[in-house]
């Protein structure tokens, strides 16, 4: 397997059983999951299923734990791995809610970021990405994702627009250039033309050296890359996977079938959210 990649094989995120706890709340309860180098995979759920924190697990983010099952890249497990050297490995999460670091300029914080996934051996101290060759490549991503090149003098994300940080998290990926990009909903909260400019930037990233997990609501993003496969979360779990049509079907008619296909979960969702007036209907479903 290992001489195969090397060998210029497309590489595999596999999510085998995956368990996950935050603050000691279970919330994913084996999540099992394939990801090829080139594949582009839909998650869909409804509010609080968990998705966000698959994407965080995946990327390591230390609130997460997971308490079973694993996470590995052509069978190298990540579990115990930190988010940087996940990067490395070329993991990539764009984040539904991208944070602010002032005092951190664009410009720099891509250029040690594009730097060290780009070189994975650099030890500290070792030089950056040259210059020059860094300013150009970023003045074009950012001319072709229609972002004003002045940004990249702004502090990472600070009083930026919604629309703006989400474009950001789009520039960081074709800076990136990762074997895996989750995307947290980078379609939420964007006028429709930012959604048109999101869709079509990852449609231009995407291509057989990326694997992409799209996590979103809405249709758009999905119709400029449909997906191979459509994964449906309720309650910590995939209860479904199926094409594009799938995702097209959960747009139009919403979750209240999946819920009736999968009563233990949809009673596991309602005891979750703990609304005591809504627990005997789903009781009444999961009978
Ligand atoms: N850091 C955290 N602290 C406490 N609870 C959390 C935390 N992260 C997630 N949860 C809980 O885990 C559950 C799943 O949340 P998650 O954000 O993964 O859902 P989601 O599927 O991404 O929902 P949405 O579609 O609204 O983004 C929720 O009940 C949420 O409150
Ligand atoms: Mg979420």
């Amino acid at each position: 397997m290992t001489k195969k990649v090397r060998d210029g094989m497309s590489s595999l995120l596999k999510i085998t059983d995956l368990h996950v706890s935050v603050e000691d709340k279970p919330i994913l309860h084996g999540v099992s999951l394939e990801i090829r180098q080139g594949e582009i995979h839909a998650l869909m759920g409804p509010n609080g299923s968990g998705k966000s924190t698959l994407a965080y697990t995946l990327v390591g983010h230390p609130k997460y734990e997971i308490t079973g099952g694993s996470i590995e890249i052509d069978g190298t497990p990540l579990n115990e791995l930190d988010p940087c050297e996940r990067a490395r490995k070329g993991l990539f999460l764009a984040f539904q809610y991208p944070v602010t670091i002032p005092g951190v300029k664009v410009s720099d914080f891509l250029r040690h970021a594009v730097t060290n996934v780009r070189n994975p051996e650099r030890k500290d101290g070792e030089s950056l990405i040259p210059m020059r060759e860094f300013r150009k490549e970023l003045k074009q991503k950012m001319e072709e994702l229609g972002m004003d090149t002045e940004f990249a003098r702004r502090y990472l994300n600070e009083g930026f627009s919604g629309g703006e940080k989400k474009r950001m998290e789009i520039l960081q990926l074709a800076m990136l250039q990762p074997k895996f990009a989750i995307l947290d909903e980078t379609d939420s909260g964007l006028d429709s033309d930012a959604v048109r400019v999101v869709s079509e930037g990852v449609r231009k990233l995407s291509g057989p050296q990326m694997g992409v997990l799209i996590i979103t609501h809405h249709e758009r993003l999905l119709e400029y890359n449909v997906p191979q496969f459509t994964h449906v979360m309720l309650a910590g779990k995939i209860v479904e996977t199926g094409d594009a049509a799938l995702a097209h079907e959960l747009h139009n008619h919403g979750y209240a079938q999946i819920r009736e296909r999968h009563p233990a979960e949809a009673a596991e969702e309602q005891s979750r959210q703990n609304r005591p007036e809504t627990v005997g209907v789903a009781t009444a479903v999961a009978k």
